[in-house]
């Protein structure tokens, strides 16, 4: 098999690489990949994405969907610099199959590491020689779970009463990619991993805290951190089809009329940008913010000047 220890990472640039992964399929990576893509583009960063899922290639699709719409449309889409990586085919030997994905992966990820100040790489539901590659190049791994207990097999194996029995398949790749990771790049490049609960409001309150509290007990022992991800609503998917998000419906005029969903699923995707904390993410989301609640404070006030207006009005009516 092909050494993963050997291109020494440039630290000239100060990118960040965000790699979406586990070994299950369907629990949300993609969903989160475009959500995480499109809330740093808001941001005002430049951004790079890369999808290693040969077989769905769901986010190339997405963009691709976003291009169509921007191009019948003009509403002006950030657009953030997309590759796709399919696995190799042709090759006689894993060797030479391993060598072709690491060339072809490793020279769009250096090109947008010089570029961009961060990097997503969605990955496939598999363990694949170019999930392993992506995650020993990762800043942050995002972990999406679905609200089950099910799913915890993806982090440890269990007994009966909650104990770790041993950590799972993608936990230890995970634990190799670090050790990877930080022989090549030296122990400062730590890599930080994160859990994420998504489609969190299938539960009761008293099984989302069992949950919450048997990955928090977890996460000590695997080594992860445990963050609240997005609740289960029909606007995260609805849009896939036209590469449309909600935070698009909030800022780009498309004929949609914004809801309060829409302003709660765009405070999920800030809250799990802050939970990669990083100073320059979260000033920006600070400003986003402030700049959001001054006009709404100047909407407010204009609905006043316009009530006051009217009542003026009304007083001077009745006065002639
Ligand atoms: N919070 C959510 N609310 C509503 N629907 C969601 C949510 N998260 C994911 N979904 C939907 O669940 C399905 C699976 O999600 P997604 O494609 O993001 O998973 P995945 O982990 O990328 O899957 P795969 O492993 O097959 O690539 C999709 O139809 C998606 O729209
Ligand atoms: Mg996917």
């Amino acid at each position: 098999m092909l050494e993963l220890v050997n291109s020494k990472r440039k630290m000239a640039n100060e990118v960040h690489v965000i790699v979406v992964g586990n070994e299950k399929g369907g629990t949300g990576k993609t969903t989160s990949s475009m959500h995480i893509v499109m809330g740093l583009l808001k941001l005002g960063f430049s951004v790079g994405s890369i999808d290693i899922d040969s077989r769905q290639q769901s986010l190339s699709n997405f963009f691709t969907n976003r291009e169509y719409t921007e191009g019948e449309e003009h509403y002006g889409l950030e657009m953030p610099e997309h590759y796709f990586i399919p696995r190799a085919l042709g090759k006689e030997t894993v060797e030479d199959i391993e060598r072709d994905e690491h060339d072809r992966f490793m020279r769009k990820l250096r090109h947008l590491e010089e570029t961009k100040d961060f990097v997503l790489i969605d990955t496939p539901g598999s363990n694949t020689y170019l999930a392993r590659l992506a995650h020993s190049y990762s800043d942050t791994i995002i972990t999406p779970i679905n609200d089950s207990f099910i799913d915890f097999d993806l982090l440890a194996k269990l007994d009966r009463s909650g104990n770790v029995l041993r950590p799972s398949l993608y936990s230890e790749m995970v634990w190799n990619q670090r050790m990877v990771r930080a022989q090549r790049d030296g122990e400062s490049r730590a890599t930080d991993w994160l859990v994420l609960c998504n489609r969190l409001s299938h539960l009761d309150a008293k099984n989302k805290r069992r949950i919450f509290g048997a990955l928090e007990k977890l996460s000590d022992r695997i080594g992860f951190r445990v963050v609240s991800g997005f609740t289960e609503r029909v606007i995260y998917r609805e849009m896939y089809q036209k590469g449309l998000t909600v935070l698009d419906i909030l800022d780009h005029d498309l004929g949609v009329r914004p809801t309060l969903s829409h302003i709660a699923a765009r405070a999920e995707v800030w809250d799990l940008l802050k939970s990669l904390r990083l100073d320059n993410v979260n000033e920006r989301i600070k400003n986003f913010e402030s700049r959001a609640q001054e006009s709404k404070e100047s909407a407010n006030s204009q609905d006043k000047d316009e009530e006051n207006s009217y009542k003026n009005n009304d007083e001077l009516q009745a006065a002639i």
